[in-house]
């Protein structure tokens, strides 16, 4: 049995876990930022790591605490080192250094983006099954990977602009919608129409990278320019700015993103004959995103629950507990890297 004890601040979630056999979630808890950052419209960098040294003690003991345990129980100490906020970054790796000196347990360092993918691993019961194709679709990246085995990836294609859920924020921004905007939109579109507007999807043939950047500059337009670019009938009724319709607009944007996001994975699982498609990272909770994928890939289409979609420490406890089990531990120096990238080990 193996207890792996997970920090995460890379970005606005302080959060930290206990995992038993790296599938077995003990403890997960989260604390979030949301709020704070609500007003910005995005996550504000130095306050998210001022927030990260006010809860990450207070997080770490209501981990422990839930899950009936001792820090000195734990076998090691799991914590994301990049990519995310190097300020972020920072505090959850400087008190996971400080805990296992202390309590002489061996060090992890985590990709964040291999934690993202490990939260398919705490699906009770789930079995899966390599190769398989992963989508990583969160609010910093947007990334297609195929894996041959654990920890090894070959990364197939990026976004080369904005990270799907980064398009997500910007346009729930535009139509006056709160942050995090992806469940947001998700709410508005329950009563638009995905029809209404005909917004660009940037296909880049050839290849499996992915581009939202002139989506969201479409919305822009649309909604700068409204009752005009409505048609005749909002105009001749004498529609204002004050009438725009987020809801169709809401629909209209989220098909879009849905669409360029399924139909790229589905192309690649077919060409890289995956076993299963694995989806992971914040947008992955979106309910028109999962349904989609499971209609139109014909692979099993596996999902964490949404609240291991977004930010978690569990995940980071999950990967932990492979490395663990494979004898890499990170030295002292182990330093934050905020622009770290999937190693390909393939
Ligand atoms: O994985 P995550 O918690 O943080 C990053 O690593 O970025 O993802 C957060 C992102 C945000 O951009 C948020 O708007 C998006 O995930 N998101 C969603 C939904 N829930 C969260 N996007 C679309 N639909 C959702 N239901
Ligand atoms: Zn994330």
């Amino acid at each position: 049995m193996t207890h792996i004890l997970g920090i995460e601040t890379s970005c606005d979630e302080t959060a930290a876990a206990v995992v038993k056999d790296g599938r077995e979630i003990i403890s997960n808890v989260v604390a979030s930022q949301a709020k704070i950052h609500e007003r910005y419209g995005g996550v504000f960098p130095e306050i998210a790591s001022r927030q990260h040294i006010l809860h990450i003690i207070p997080v770490l003991e209501k981990a422990l605490a839930q899950a009936g345990t001792e820090l000195d129980q734990m076998d090691a100490v799991a914590v994301t080192y990049g990519p995310g906020l190097a300020g972020s970054l920072l505090v959850g790796v400087n008190v996971a250094k400080a805990l296992a000196l202390a309590k002489h347990l061996p060090l992890i360092g985590i990709n964040h983006l291999e934690a993202h993918i490990y939260a398919n691993w705490l699906q009770e019961d789930e079995k899966i099954l390599f190769p398989l194709l992963c989508l990583i679709a969160s609010g910093g990246h947007t990334n297609l990977v195929l894996m041959s085995g654990h920890e090894k990836y070959q990364p197939l294609g990026q976004t080369l602009d904005d990270a799907a859920g980064e398009a997500f924020d910007k346009v729930a921004r535009l139509l006056g919608l709160g942050y995090p905007g992806g469940p947001e939109i998700q709410l508005a579109a329950q009563a638009g129409d995905p029809s209404a507007f005909d917004l660009p999807r940037a296909w880049l043939k050839g290849t499996y990278n992915f581009s939202f950047s002139g989506l969201k500059t479409a919305v822009l337009y649309l909604v700068r320019d409204y009752p005009a670019t409505a048609g005749p009938l909002a105009e001749g009724e004498g529609a204002s700015s004050d009438d725009l319709p987020v809801a169709d607009l809401a629909a209209s944007f989220q098909a879009a993103v849905v669409e360029v996001l399924v139909e790229k994975t589905r192309a690649a699982a077919e060409e890289w004959d995956a076993r299963q498609v694995l989806l992971a990272g914040g947008v992955a909770s979106n309910t028109l995103l999962r349904q989609q994928m499971t209609e139109r890939i014909g692979v099993p289409v596996l999902c964490p629950s949404p609240e291991l979609c977004t930010d978690n420490a569990a995940c980071v406890a999950a990967v932990g507990c492979f490395k663990l089990s494979a004898g890499e531990q990170a030295g002292w120096d182990l330093d934050v890297v905020p622009g770290l990238k999937l190693i390909v080990t393939w």
